[in-house]
């Protein structure tokens, strides 16, 4: 067993690091206050490579391993979740479902923009009465021979009005139930496909949330993804590599408070001394570190199962587990430790706290990852 970084990843570290710091900390909490997508953060974070990390060069990509994958997602959500999800989404869910079931014109026609952050891609699976019950899509997609006919509403998706591309899920046929789910592909300015305003959100308020309208819009059959009848499993294996994603995403959120609250608790003096010399804060940075670490083992062993081609769905949903509640409990005590100064946006933790509960809550919420991770261990 190895836990030492190569000099490669250490590198894509520090590069994201230094870009979160430079490029993204400046006017992120206007961006928050505003609702105002981090636009030309994004646009330079895909001239950078990070929009399209484990993308073969051949399409545009940065040929990286999962693991410096989950590295940059930390550092880049330390600091702006809100572009750390533009980010996790268009790697894991558009361009990783891309590369490994399209067909080659697919690559060549979307993928190698997305995947240098040319254009950005969403992933459109939830609906308003189908979030965790995934296989209960309403989304039709009626097969009309050379092209599909799409009907129905998604909701909440990420990079709703700023996508050119979208992967949607949709049902063809009713009687097969999930085995007649299609993944299709669909093209900002389609006649029929409407976005609907933008979610005003409690955290990650600078990403672009929408609803999303679909009137008869025709899809050509060349756009579908995969055999007829495989959108479901499509959209299950693609969240399987998404669920490491938002885990990074969760790990960054919780390691960027710990940081704050670490530096605060040295700076903040009560009662004649700094306040982590009390053992109330000692004993809770104590308990973030080794929260943080644990998550942090997960994210990079679910990365690494992924690099090495063994089966990541059981060790991406712990992950996910994991650093999603190891999010939400460290912030939450970072605020604490600010105290006052905590519950004012000033100080980043009251933002950071917010911006966790999402990770709690999409690419399948804890509970999902409960039954996914239950499922497994009865399983096996
Ligand atoms: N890989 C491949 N196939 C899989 C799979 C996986 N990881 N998980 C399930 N399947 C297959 C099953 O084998 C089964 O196929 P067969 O019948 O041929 O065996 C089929 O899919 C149906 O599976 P289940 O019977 O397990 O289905 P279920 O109805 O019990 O649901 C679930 C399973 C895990 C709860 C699933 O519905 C789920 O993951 N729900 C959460 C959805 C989710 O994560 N949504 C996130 C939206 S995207 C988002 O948030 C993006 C964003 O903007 C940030």
């Amino acid at each position: 067993m190895d836990f030492k970084l190569t000099e490669e990843q250490i590198m894509i570290r520090d590069a994201a690091r230094d870009f979160a710091q430079t490029e993204l900390l400046p006017g992120v909490i206007e961006r928050d206050e505003k609702q105002e997508f981090p636009k030309e953060q994004i646009k330079k974070m895909g001239e950078l490579g990070f929009l399209g990390m484990m993308v073969s060069p051949e399409y545009g990509g940065g040929g990286m391993d999962a693991v410096s994958y989950v590295l940059a997602m930390e550092e880049i959500s330390k600091v702006d979740a809100s572009a750390s999800v533009v980010m996790s989404v268009n790697n894991s869910l558009v361009c990783w479902g891309l590369e490994t079931f399209g067909t080659e014109e697919q690559k060549q026609k979307y993928l190698t923009k997305l995947a240098t952050g040319e254009i950005i891609g969403a992933f459109c699976l939830s609906e308003p009465e189908a979030g965790s019950d995934a296989t209960s899509q309403k989304t039709t997609a009626i097969d009309k021979g050379d092209h599909y006919l799409v009907n129905g509403t998604k909701n909440w998706i990420t990079n709703g009005s700023t996508a050119e591309v979208y992967i949607v899920i949709a049902q063809t046929d009713v009687e097969k139930g999930h085995k007649g789910i299609n993944a299709l592909i669909l093209e900002k300015g389609m006649e029929g496909f409407e976005v609907g305003p933008k979610e005003n959100k409690l955290g990650i308020r600078g990403s672009d949330t929408h609803s999303l309208m679909f009137t008869d819009v025709k899809v050509p059959k060349e756009n579908r993804i995969g055999e007829d009848g495989f959108g479901f499993k499509f959209a299950m294996k693609t969240l399987s590599g998404g669920r490491i994603g938002i885990a990074s995403q969760a790990l960054g959120i919780a390691s960027g408070a710990y940081e704050l609250a670490l530096q605060y608790s040295k700076e903040r003096k009560a009662f004649g001394k700094p306040i982590c010399e009390h053992q109330s804060v000692a004993f809770k940075l104590a308990d973030m570190k080794t929260r943080i670490e644990a998550a942090r083992h997960l994210c990079m062993k679910a990365a690494w199962d992924k690099d090495v081609h063994e089966n990541y769905d059981l060790s991406g949903a712990m992950a996910k587990l994991y650093a999603a509640e190891t999010a939400m409990w460290v912030t939450t005590e970072a605020v604490q430790i600010h105290g006052g100064y905590g519950f004012v946006k000033e100080y980043h933790v009251e933002r950071l706290m917010r911006d966790a509960k999402i990770t709690q809550i999409y690419e399948g919420t804890s509970e999902i990852q409960k039954i996914v991770i239950s499922r497994s261990v009865l399983r096996d």
